[in-house]
């Protein structure tokens, strides 16, 4: 009795792992989780708090399906303070994370057969989002010594009249890299050409360390057509709240509300509200913990660079770096093979007792990604167990 359209997809790749550390975990084993995809940090005490008068002040009903007029008017506000961007409230819906408003999203634009480019290596769920939607993804490669940006001969070997959109990710998970203005005008003026959908994931926009962020959007001189996806979840220390929103055209919002209205009637109304004071409240918490990341980002990348065999570009952005392990692919530990970054992340997980998420998942053999949102002390700490575990390959 199981639908067909399940077979088609695959299980969370990430959630997989952390699932493991936690079964070893509750052996007794003393595990370093490098596999984590939210910070480490509370939410701001303002944002509880705000939560908490919420419910007090019985804002405990539904709401309008793409979320209330006030939570969308301070996302106007947001976009225009942070992003140079010029929105109405028709033009957004809140979702229950980003998560929720790209999976509604791929629902409301693609037909079946439609295809849709990504890049690798991708967020997990971006094929899957597809997938689910009927769509195809078309996995597209990026020059990775060239800060993943886009493999522009591969983009051109892959472009038919089937493609109705694109994802651009920047800063990216898994590899953090930030896309340069010229590479991001370059993908609109294709996607005007051909008329494909942006989609536009900037879920980290407010995790950059070197220059300042440029949404997707700002850049449209061509009159691309574009959906904007952010999230409060990683600027606000706040995964578990769920909400993230999109904008963009009002009738592609519109058929968004539409599906969104009856898979789960509304966002949880008590985050909506404590939302409003994420969005428009002091933001001197969301500098700190930015502040915390780059340097943790420095000394993740400093002493990876002394690792043996390891070379990892300098991520712009989120809280990943993502090294290069391919030297150790086709080594052997205890007479076991090490044929894939999947087993080399087994391996470290056994022998290191630290996760670490294989560059596979990602679509991108050869690689592996760590996350520092985690104390630098204990990132330190796995980076040199890793170190040690090494040295046994041969
Ligand atoms: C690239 C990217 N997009 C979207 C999301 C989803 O975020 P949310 O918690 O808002 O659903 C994540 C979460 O890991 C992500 O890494």
């Amino acid at each position: 009795m199981i639908a067909e359209r399940v077979q088609r997809i695959q299980p969370s790749f990430t959630l997989e792992m952390t699932a493991r550390a936690a079964d070893l975990r509750n052996n007794g084993v003393d595990v370093i989780d490098l596999g984590v995809g939210e910070p480490d940090f509370n939410t701001p005490e303002n944002i509880r708090q705000a939560a908490i008068r919420a419910m007090a002040d019985g804002h405990t009903k539904y709401t309008p399906g793409r979320g209330t007029l006030e939570l969308r008017e301070a996302i106007c506000k947001k976009l225009e303070r942070d992003n140079n961007l010029d929105y109405t409230p028709d033009q957004i819906i809140v979702s229950n994370g980003a998560k929720h408003s790209l999976s509604t999203l791929c629902q409301a634009v693609l037909n079946p057969g439609d295809e849709v480019i990504v890049f690798a290596p991708y967020w997990v769920s971006f094929p899957e989002f597809i997938r689910l939607a009927d769509g195809e993804p078309v996995i597209v490669k990026t020059i990775t010594e060239d800060n993943f940006s886009p493999d522009w001969n591969d983009l051109e070997s892959k472009v038919t009249p089937k493609i109705s959109a694109i994802i651009i990710n920047s800063p990216s998970n898994p590899t953090g890299a930030v896309w340069g203005k010229e590479t991001v005008t370059k993908l609109l003026k294709l996607a005007a050409k051909h008329d494909w959908l942006v989609i536009s994931d900037e879920c980290y926009e407010r995790l950059v360390y070197d220059a300042p962020f440029t949404s997707t959007e700002a850049l449209n001189e061509v009159g691309a057509n574009v959906v904007t996806i952010q999230s409060l979840s990683k600027t606000y220390a706040m995964t578990g709240w769920r909400i993230g929103y999109a904008a963009g055209d009002a009738a592609i919002v519109s058929a968004m509300a539409k599906i969104q209205g009856q898979a789960t009637s509304c966002p949880n109304s008590i985050a909506q509200k404590a939302a409003v004071e994420a969005l428009t409240g002091d933001q001197t918490e969301v500098e700190t913990m930015r502040n915390i990341f780059a340097e943790r980002r420095d000394a993740m990348i400093h002493r990876l660079k002394t690792v043996p065999n390891f070379s990892c570009t300098k991520p712009g952005g989120a809280f990943y770096a993502f090294p290069n392990v391919s030297h150790y692919i086709g080594l052997t530990a205890h007479g076991k093979i090490i044929d894939s970054s999947f087993a080399f992340s087994d391996y470290i997980l056994d022998c290191a007792k630290m996760v670490t998420i294989a560059g596979s998942g990602f679509g991108l053999e050869g690689y592996i990604r760590l996350s520092y949102a985690t104390d630098e002390a204990i990132f330190l700490e796995g980076i040199n167990k890793l170190e040690k575990a090494l040295s046994d390959l041969n």
